[in-house]
């Protein structure tokens, strides 16, 4: 996210290659990347997977996911003819020494050729459990032994626990330098959620308000119409807890919350955001109950489609109890937000998508004007949209036209796309742009994983305890269980839906 400029010579060797991940995310961020120019001069990206691929297939196969999923759209032949050639395959058995063996011959291959050494960037995009195998496998090869020049990526979710986070960052750290580490969240690649540094760093106005004093609460909303389609497998053993709220809604918590950075580098940003979610309070017992509330969607009508129930999904147990909705109401013990509550909510076959910030301030101290000509006055408020429209909207109170004194509220509105002409990159771009040029301030550290499975840690284990007795409890469709709107009346507030 600092520079501009190329990336050093690198070779690219993506566990899980002939994946869906592989098809849908990296290779038409890659292929975005080498038609921006924002590719190294000199790159090759190796494919590995168990199925048998010639090069040729799997070139065909990576150009299917191109034309199907890059925010260009199609290929264009003339491009792609220069693009291709960078791609190759080799059939691998992960858990098989052989297999590195192999590998290593491919880069040494490859490399020989190069005038520069290049980086080599080791994606595991695989299922969690293969992770610790791959790194234990690259470990025993030495192919990563060289700190600067190799990296390792690691998909979510990391780990399902704090123990098991903490395990594989121990397996982790005894293989590769804590910096070699980067561990994606997708949704810090995103340019509004980077944008949130720039709109509270890098203005007069906001830093000075942005806290207890006038802020009345905050609430995150990532809801999603998508319900877990073919993902049974995974997310049943995992829920919108787990899969949303202990990365990407934390993630966007730590930037509303954080205090400023003493400069822009990696280190002191994380350090920040570590702050915030060890100040997040950790709720006890039956309180919980109080400051959480799950849900699980039933089956409903989407966009006027009948769809079925979580329970009736390909993979998913005919009685689970796991959560497809969660909101939560936290507390960040500092002293710039000492008794702000902020609520989050996330779920999936909602009314609508979107990901949306919503800092609410508080009344004004004191009211110049009479009641009957403010009748509508409305608290300023601030809304940072991250999807589906990517801007800001801030409210504030105008007077009407006319003779008479009245008030209103009147928008002014900063929306992406009206302002830029230029599409913006899609996340993986950015992220996958900052592992080739070594800059690891979107990603996320050992201790801040670990920071943020312990905040969750209190509410999955209480509803581990205490299975639920009304899922499902939200109709496809709505905006999630009655349970989630009692959270946040409780405090006589409702949850904001307004995107920019
Ligand atoms: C992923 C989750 O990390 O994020 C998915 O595993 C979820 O369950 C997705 O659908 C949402 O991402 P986005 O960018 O579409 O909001």
């Amino acid at each position: 996210m600092q520079n501009n400029h190329k990336p050093a010579p690198a070779i690219i060797i993506i566990f899980g290659g002939s994946g869906d991940l592989t098809k849908r995310k990296l290779i038409p961020a890659f292929y975005n990347l080498f038609l921006d120019k924002h590719m190294p001069d000199q790159f090759a990206v190796i494919g590995l997977g168990r199925t048998a691929y010639a090069d040729d297939e799997f070139r065909a196969l990576l150009r299917e996911g191109i034309d199907s999923f890059s925010r260009r759209g199609k290929a264009q032949d003339e491009e792609w003819q220069q693009f291709a050639p960078t791609l190759s395959y080799l059939q691998s058995d992960i858990n098989d020494e052989k297999s590195y063996k192999a590998l290593t011959a491919r880069i040494h291959a490859l490399e020989k050729n190069w005038e520069q050494k290049p980086n080599l960037i080791f994606y595991l995009a695989i299922a969690p459990e293969l992770v610790e195998p791959v790194a234990t496998h690259l470990g025993n090869a030495g192919i990563c032994k060289n700190i600067d020049r190799s990296r390792l990526v690691v998909e979510k979710p990391f780990g399902r626990d704090l123990e098991t986070a903490r395990k594989l960052n121990g397996v982790l750290t005894g293989i590769f330098d804590e910096s070699q580490i980067y561990r994606i969240d997708h949704y810090l690649g995103k340019e509004a959620v980077q944008n949130m540094l720039v709109f509270r760093f890098a203005n007069v106005l906001f830093e000075p308000i942005w806290n207890r004093k006038y802020i009345e609460h905050v609430q995150i909303t990532a809801s999603e119409t998508v319900g877990v389609e073919d993902r049974g497998g995974y997310f049943d053993g995992a829920g919108t807890l787990r899969d949303m709220i202990q990365n990407h809604v934390l993630q966007l918590l730590c930037f509303v919350a954080m205090e400023p950075p003493n400069a822009f580098t990696s280190e002191d940003i994380r350090n920040r955001k570590v702050d915030v979610l060890r100040a997040i309070r950790r709720f006890e017992g039956k309180e919980i109950f109080e400051k959480a509330a799950r849900g699980q969607y039933g089956g409903g009508w989407m966009q006027g489609e009948k769809v079925q129930g979580y329970r009736e999904e390909p993979k998913v147990a005919k009685n689970s109890a796991t959560d497809t909705f969660a909101a939560l109401k936290f507390y960040i013990d500092n002293w710039r937000w000492q008794g702000v509550p902020f609520y989050v909510r996330s779920g999936k076959r909602m009314t609508e998508k979107m990901t949306v910030i919503t800092v609410q301030f508080r009344e004004v101290p004191h009211q110049v004007f009479p009641s009957s000509v403010a009748e509508n006055i409305r608290p300023n408020r601030i809304i940072i949209s991250i999807t589906p429209d990517t801007g800001i909207r801030l409210r504030f109170q105008a007077k009407q036209v006319g003779l008479s004194m009245r008030l209103a509220p009147a928008d002014l509105i900063f929306n992406y796309s009206q302002t830029y002409e230029a599409q913006p990159p899609e996340a993986y771009e950015t992220l996958l742009h900052d592992v080739m040029s070594g800059d690891a301030t979107l990603f996320m550290r050992s201790d801040e994983v670990e920071a943020a499975w312990s905040v969750v840690k209190p509410v999955m284990d209480l509803w581990e305890e205490n299975p639920p007795t009304d899922f499902p409890n939200y109709q496809s469709g709505s905006w999630g269980p009655e349970a989630a709107e009692r959270l946040i009346a409780a405090d006589g507030y409702h949850w904001v839906m307004m995107p920019v």
